[in-house]
């Protein structure tokens, strides 16, 4: 009996490894494996290596394609209640956003109280959450969307709220009996244990629960969690927290990218929560902020007062054709593919998508407008590949057969984000 259970065991495991595997660490087999030609060279498994993708062995089903909604933390800070959570839940109603995806509302720190109770379990604060946290669960459930809460693989969360270290199973069980869909999971006041083992036991408590429970990882990539994390969670932070600048964004960007063979659909690497609206960063930016982490397969969490958000703020935050580059079901992270000029200041990111297509990203990261051109070679087309070429934020196509290369002028911290089409070409070998 104990061998037929290995054996059950062992079949299935190779088989979500080879159904997984066979999706994309050969990308090129996909892309240019037929009887027709996609026009991509034989660098392009290089330039998108795929060599670590994901094997979805947390196995909860979720995070098929990066999460998307909203967090309390980069506008609100401490200063959240159950209002302020419900009428965001409103408003991604109200506005579309929830229909677009954005379906999780994430409490972050400061929802509890400063102590457990006499029986050693988390209690809401009295007075900024009264109604209690299942109260909120219904309302927001109510309205077809997930509530995600926070706490911390320490003893105390950043904030000194209690942590959850030693209480995983009570927490998790809490959390579960509330309703709650999502938990963040910080990594302060963490008493200097690893947290390759402080985040499993938070895995298999939410795992037991019976709920299915999407579980992001924060431990700010301090210990390199793309190496070790996809067995734990569904996404996990790879930088410190973001702050609502030009350099912080860009930085976490590039720190991001060294980590893009890691990511695939159940586990994703998490550059921090979107900083768009909240006033820090001018259109320009706030435009490559987006695109940027859509191509990165991002969770995109908005981190704004979407109750009060300027239409600018909503048009970036609502591109349906960025938004579906970060869906995409391929689940490739685009990189940093080719860069050129002061500093390394003009940059061309691309990433695979699906139906042998590229999101390809011209970024200009000086402070003067430039031509950015991206070059077949490092997008790995063969140079004589036809191109038909959609601009995602003009929302129209631009060229219908581009060969070799295609530039454009990009402002000063500004972007271009495509969808490029190679056009195939049926090929006379077998
Ligand atoms: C840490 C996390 C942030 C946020 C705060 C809350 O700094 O990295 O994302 O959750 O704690 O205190």
């Amino acid at each position: 009996m104990a061998t037929m259970k290995v054996f059950v065991f062992t079949l299935i495991w190779c088989l979500l490894h080879v159904g997984i595997e066979g999706r994309v660490v050969n990308l090129l087999q996909s892309f240019d494996g037929s009887r027709i030609s996609y026009g991509f060279s034989n660098s392009f498994n290089r330039i998108f290596d795929t060599s670590k993708y994901g094997i979805l062995q947390l196995n909860n089903g979720l995070a098929q394609t990066p999460q998307m909604g909203w967090n309390s933390w980069n506008f609100f800070a401490c200063n959240i209640n159950e209002t302020v959570i419900k009428e965001t839940a409103d408003a991604l109603i109200s506005t579309g956003l929830a229909d677009l995806g954005y379906v999780y509302v994430n409490i972050d720190d400061c929802w509890s109280a400063a102590k457990r109770d006499s029986e050693g379990q988390l209690v809401p604060d009295p007075k900024t959450f009264p109604s209690g946290i299942k109260a909120l669960a219904d309302y927001i459930h109510g309205k077809g969307l997930k509530l995600g809460i926070y706490s911390d693989a320490g003893q105390f969360t950043c904030q000194v709220r209690p942590g959850s270290i030693y209480h995983e199973k009570d927490d998790a069980a809490l959390f579960a009996s509330w309703g709650v869909d999502y938990l963040k999971y910080d990594n302060c006041f963490n008493l200097g244990i690893k947290p390759q083992d402080r985040y499993p036991p938070m895995r298999d408590a939410l795992n037991a629960t019976g709920r299915t429970i999407f579980y992001s990882l924060c431990e700010w990539g301090v210990d390199d969690p793309a190496l070790w994390a996809g067995k734990v969670g569904n996404s996990w932070r790879t930088t410190d927290d973001i702050n609502d600048s030009w350099v912080s964004m860009t930085t976490i960007a590039d720190i991001n990218d060294e980590w893009a063979s890691y990511a695939g659909p159940g586990g994703w690497n998490d550059p921090d929560m979107l900083e768009v609206g909240n006033g820090g960063m001018n259109y320009q930016e706030y435009r490559s902020h987006f695109s940027i982490w859509a191509l990165m397969k991002a969770p995109l969490l908005v981190g704004c007062d979407i109750r009060n958000m300027t239409a600018e703020t909503f048009e970036i935050i609502s591109n349906k054709e960025v938004i579906a580059v970060n869906q995409d079901p391929l689940g490739v992270q685009g990189r940093k593919v080719y860069v050129s000029g002061t500093d390394d200041c003009l940059q061309v990111w691309a990433g695979p998508l699906s139906g042998h297509r590229l999101a390809v990203v011209l970024w200009n990261r000086c402070s003067k407008a430039a031509t950015i051109t991206a070059g077949w070679g490092p997008l790995g087309l063969e140079s004589g590949t036809s191109v038909s070429i959609r601009d995602l934020w003009q929302h129209k196509e631009v060229v219908g057969d581009a060969v070799a290369s295609y530039g454009a002028r990009v402002g000063a911290h500004d972007c271009q984000m495509y969808i490029f089409t190679p056009q195939t070409v049926a090929r006379s070998v077998n």
